[in-house]
C-alpha cells in the first residue's frame, strides 16, 4: 500500500507487485466496508484489553479479565443460571496438564492415581503418564452404548489401591472414541461415588455443543453438582474443561480453552493460581477465539444472520453424515457400531481374528485401509479395548464413509 502511494514507485519494475497490491487493497477496502459494526466493535474492544491494543502482548497468564467474564457468564447460560464467578476460570492453550501437575505429587511414596475410562481419547493417557501419574483404568460398558457403570468404577478403584494412591477421576463426557453423552442420573451416581471415596473429578466437556437426536440433552457435571444434597454440591472437587478445539469453531490451532474449578479448598486455589503464573499466558488470538465460542453473535446483531446460517449448514452436515453412518454400519458384514450420540467419533467393534498374528487386528485393517484407499482411521489399539476386541475410531465424514465401504467386504471375505 505503501508502495501505491509513493510518487517513487516504479510501474514499469513494480508492475507486477503493484497490481497484486492493489487487488489486495481493493479487497481489504471492501472487506472493511461489507465488515458488520459488531464485528469491527468486538474487535476494538478486544483491542482495548490488550496491551498497547496489540495481540503481541503478554496477558495475565490465567486469560484476559474480560474474557474470563465472558466465559463465567457462558457458563451461567448454559446451566440454567448455576452462577460461575471469573475468578475460578483459567484460560489454557488446550491442553489440561497443568491441572495434573497439582493433582500429582511426586512427594507420596506410592504412586498418585487417575482413573480413566477404556477407551478413551490417547492424548490424556500419555499427558499422565508424562506426569508420572498411574493409571486405573475403567471400562465403559459398550453393549450398553458405552455407558459408564458405577460398580465398574467401584471394581477399578478397588484394584488400583493395592498399587497407588488413587485421587481423581477423568471423565470424557460427550466421549471421545466413543461417541456416548452421560444421562443426567449417570453424572449423578458418579458424583455419588467421586464423594464416597474423596475423589477429585476431572470432566473434559470438550464436545458439549455436539449432541446429536432430539431426545439427547448434555448436563455439565458442574450443573448436575450443583443441584445435589447441599453436602455433596459444596465439596465434591471438579475441574471441567472446554475448547475452541471441537463444536462449531473447530478451531484447533488457534489454542484456545478454559478450565473451570469448582469447590477447592481457597488456599489450593491459590496455589493453582500460582502454578499457572509459572508458564506465560495463553496465545492471545487463542483467548480471543474462546471470547467468540463463549459470546457468539446474538439476534439483531448486524453478523448473527451470517452466524446462525453457518451453524446451520455445519449442523445440516452433521446430522446428515450421523444418520448415514448408522445405516452404512447396519448393512456392513463383520462390524457392529453403537448408536451416536455425540461428540465427533464412533468407535465401531471389527468382528474377525487372525489365524495368524503379525500384528493387531485393528492396526491390520487400519493399515490395508490406508494402502487401499488412502483413508487414515486409528486402531482402536491407541485408545484401550477389552481383551480380544478390535474397534476403529472412525470420524463422522461422508467421503470417509464411501471410501470404508468399497475396502471393508471384500477386507472381511479376506479374513473370514
Ligand atoms: C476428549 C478430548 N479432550 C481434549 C482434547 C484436546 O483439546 P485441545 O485441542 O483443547 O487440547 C481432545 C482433542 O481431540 C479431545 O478429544
Amino acid at each position: 500500500i505503501k508502495q501505491i502511494n509513493s510518487p517513487r514507485s516504479n510501474t514499469q519494475r513494480h508492475g507486477k507487485t503493484r497490481k497484486m497490491l492493489q487487488a489486495n487493497n481493493t479487497l481489504r477496502c471492501v472487506s472493511v466496508r461489507i465488515l458488520p459494526l459488531d464485528v469491527k466493535q468486538r474487535a476494538e474492544s478486544l483491542l482495548r484489553e490488550c496491551d498497547g491494543g496489540s495481540i503481541g502482548s503478554y496477558t495475565e497468564s490465567s486469560g484476559i479479565a474480560k474474557i474470563k467474564h465472558c466465559v463465567s457468564q457462558f457458563i451461567t447460560r448454559r446451566d440454567g443460571g448455576v452462577p460461575s464467578s471469573p475468578d475460578n476460570i483459567f484460560i489454557k492453550s488446550g491442553s489440561q496438564t497443568i491441572m495434573l501437575k497439582l493433582l500429582i505429587s511426586g512427594k507420596d511414596l506410592c504412586q498418585t492415581g487417575v482413573l480413566i475410562p477404556v477407551p478413551t481419547y490417547a492424548s490424556f493417557t500419555l499427558a499422565l503418564e508424562e506426569q508420572g501419574a498411574a493409571i486405573i483404568p475403567y471400562h465403559l460398558c459398550e453393549e450398553q452404548g458405552w455407558t459408564l457403570q458405577v460398580e465398574e468404577l467401584r471394581k477399578a478403584l478397588h484394584t488400583g489401591r493395592k498399587t497407588c494412591n488413587p485421587v481423581a477421576l477423568y471423565i470424557c463426557n460427550p466421549g471421545n472414541p466413543t461417541g456416548h453423552i452421560q444421562s443426567r442420573k449417570s453424572i449423578e451416581e458418579v458424583i455419588r461415588f467421586a464423594a464416597e471415596e474423596r475423589l477429585f473429578i476431572l470432566a473434559d466437556e470438550v464436545y458439549q455443543s455436539c449432541v446429536y437426536g432430539d431426545d439427547t440433552e448434555f448436563y455439565s457435571y458442574k450443573k448436575v453438582l450443583s443441584e445435589m444434597g447441599s453436602t455433596i454440591c459444596s465439596t465434591v472437587e471438579l475441574a471441567s474443561f472446554n475448547s475452541v478445539s471441537k463444536g462449531f469453531m473447530g478451531e484447533c490451532g488457534l489454542r484456545g480453552g478454559y478450565m473451570e474449578l469448582v469447590n477447592l479448598d481457597p488456599a489450593v486455589k491459590e496455589y493453582a493460581s500460582r502454578l499457572f503464573s509459572t508458564r506465560s499466558c495463553p496465545p492471545v488470538v487463542g483467548q480471543i477465539a474462546l471470547d467468540l465460542m463463549a459470546g457468539p453473535p446474538k439476534p439483531g446483531d448486524p453478523s448473527f444472520p451470517t452466524f446462525s446460517e453457518e451453524v446451520q449448514a455445519i449442523k445440516n452436515t452433521i446430522c446428515k453424515n450421523t444418520g448415514r453412518i448408522q445405516e452404512v454400519f447396519a448393512e456392513l458384514p463383520g462390524i457392529s457400531c453403537q448408536p451416536l450420540k455425540a461428540g465427533f467419533f464412533v468407535f465401531p467393534c471389527l468382528h474377525f481374528s487372525l489365524k495368524k498374528r503379525q500384528m493387531e487386528p485393528d492396526m491390520l485393517y487400519c493399515l490395508r485401509l490406508l494402502e487401499e484407499t488412502g483413508l487414515h482411521v486409528r486402531p482402536g489399539c491407541e485408545y484401550g479395548q477389552r481383551k480380544d476386541s478390535h474397534h476403529i475410531r472412525f470420524n463422522i465424514m461422508e467421503d470417509a464413509l464411501q471410501r470404508l465401504k468399497t475396502f471393508h467386504t471384500p477386507f472381511m471375505k479376506e479374513f473370514s
